[in-house]
């Protein structure tokens, strides 16, 4: 399975996918490429010490449909067919998303639908939950709203801040993406196209 990861900042997932293809956990796939939609992602230089190939599609101010065609062009033109955000601070257009059916997965640090968006950690821990975690989903065009594909749940200890909290759930992150994408690429997953759901 060809796979290719859209990230925008740290890239700790990203580094955690290319790893698992490289080790041979996620069987029989290459991850493509990284597109960074910003130049100075820290992710980037993750992505190159792992000999993976990066490119930069940034926005520049254009519409938002022509920035997503050519994100598009260049996971086509290399053959993705697992398209991975990781990070990616962007909601794509209905046209992005149908150019790939269900075909799109992100990795979100809450258990969606609580606390979809921008710092879910934080809203999560001041609301006062007890269990939070997080949640790899199919990707639609609305904000982190497409069907469940798979969650681990993280218990809020009294002792935590928002940071160790975080800390926690990004090693739950790391590890549930990694399975999501080794189910979906070992084919123990079919993604059924009329629930938009998962079976195993
Ligand atoms: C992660 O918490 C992920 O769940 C969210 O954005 C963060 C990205 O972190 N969507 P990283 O770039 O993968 O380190």
């Amino acid at each position: 399975m060809r796979i290719g990861i859209l990230i925008s900042g740290r890239g700790s997932n990203m580094a955690a996918i290319v790893d698992a293809v490289k080790s041979g956990e996620i069987p029989e796939s290459t991850v493509a490429v990284v597109i960074s939609d910003k130049r100075h992602a820290p992710g980037l230089e993750h992505a190159r010490l792992r000999n993976v190939e990066t490119v930069v599609v940034e926005r520049g101010g254009r519409p938002r449909a022509q920035h997503d065609d050519e994100i598009a062009e260049e996971l086509t033109k290399r053959g993705v067919e697992l398209v991975c955000l990781a990070g990616f601070m962007r909601l794509l257009s209905p046209q992005f998303v149908a150019s790939f059916p269900d075909r799109i997965i992100n990795i979100h640090p809450s258990l969606l639908p609580a606390f979809p968006g921008v710092d879910a950690q934080k809203r999560a821990f001041e609301h006062g939950v007890k269990v939070t975690g997080c949640t790899v989903h199919l990707v639609n065009e609305h904000l982190d709203n497409g069907k469940i594909l798979a969650q681990r749940a993280v218990e809020v200890r009294p002792e935590d801040t928002v940071e160790t909290l975080s800390a926690r759930i990004l090693t739950e992150e790391h590890k549930l993406y990694v399975e999501a994408v080794k189910n979906i690429a070992a084919g123990t997953w079919a993604i059924d196209f009329d629930r938009k759901g998962v079976f195993t």
